[in-house]
């Protein structure tokens, strides 16, 4: 019962990393498994939301649950567009997944052949930033919780993530600790006017429950 006052709300949920196409068989990727995106989908549809799931590349399941609904994309200019077409009736979004900052300029449509002592040179620009271009939309009945992964100055970086990107909430986590494909993480939680809150290190699935608790009380005070 306590799961049906959810019902009427729409959460986005970007999951896995997007891929940048070299040529038709090459890309650039990372490493994101998905894992706490798809954590955050299942623990918001199991507290009663609506959830778009929008994912990239991933290396486990995706969630069977009719209130999760997928979409699959590539890369990022695909991303942004599917966030964007889900963003306005959505009362939340969580940019859970690992986005590809540069995307390749030179791409070419047949395969490169390899050459004997050729360098051969990627063309690199920045891909759209899809976090800063959604905050700026954003109403003020919506919520924009962002992730902030680092291997320095995590707090600092982080912090600064929160106004850059208009977020309400950053999800801060050191990257350098063993994190990705990984069943557990450690973060810590970074909204505009109160103290950063640290939670222990825990099942990413431990993390998504409290994650969308918190979602829930600050969709509350809006
Ligand atoms: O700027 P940085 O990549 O460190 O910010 C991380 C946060 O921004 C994550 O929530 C990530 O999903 C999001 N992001 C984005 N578009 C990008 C790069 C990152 O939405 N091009």
């Amino acid at each position: 019962f306590l799961s049906n006052s959810n019902s009427d709300k729409r959460i986005v949920i970007t999951a896995g990393g997007t891929l940048e196409p070299i040529d038709p068989v090459r890309y650039i990727g990372n490493r994101s498994s998905g894992k706490m995106g798809i954590a955050l989908a299942k623990a918001a549809a199991s507290a009663g939301f609506k959830v778009d799931l929008i994912v990239g590349n991933i290396s486990v399941d995706l969630p069977d649950d009719i209130n999760i609904k997928v979409s699959q994309i590539e890369t990022t200019e695909q991303m942004l567009k599917a966030v964007k077409e889900n963003f306005e009736a959505a009362d939340v979004l969580i940019m859970a997944a690992a986005v590809a900052d540069y995307r390749v300029k030179n791409y070419v449509n047949h395969k490169i052949k390899k050459q004997a002592k050729i360098q051969y040179q990627l063309d690199l620009e920045e891909t759209p930033d899809i976090l800063k271009t959604i905050g700026a939309l954003k109403r003020p009945d919506q919520l924009v919780i962002g992730f902030a992964a680092e291997t320095n100055d995590l707090l600092e970086n982080a912090t600064k993530k929160l106004e850059s990107k208009n977020a309400d909430i950053i999800v801060a986590n050191d990257v350098s600790k063993n994190v990705f494909g990984n069943d557990e993480d450690e973060v810590t939680i970074l909204q505009k006017k109160s103290c950063p809150l640290h939670w222990q290190r825990m099942d990413k699935s431990k993390i998504a429950k409290r994650l969308i608790k918190l979602v829930e009380e600050n969709l509350i005070k809006k």
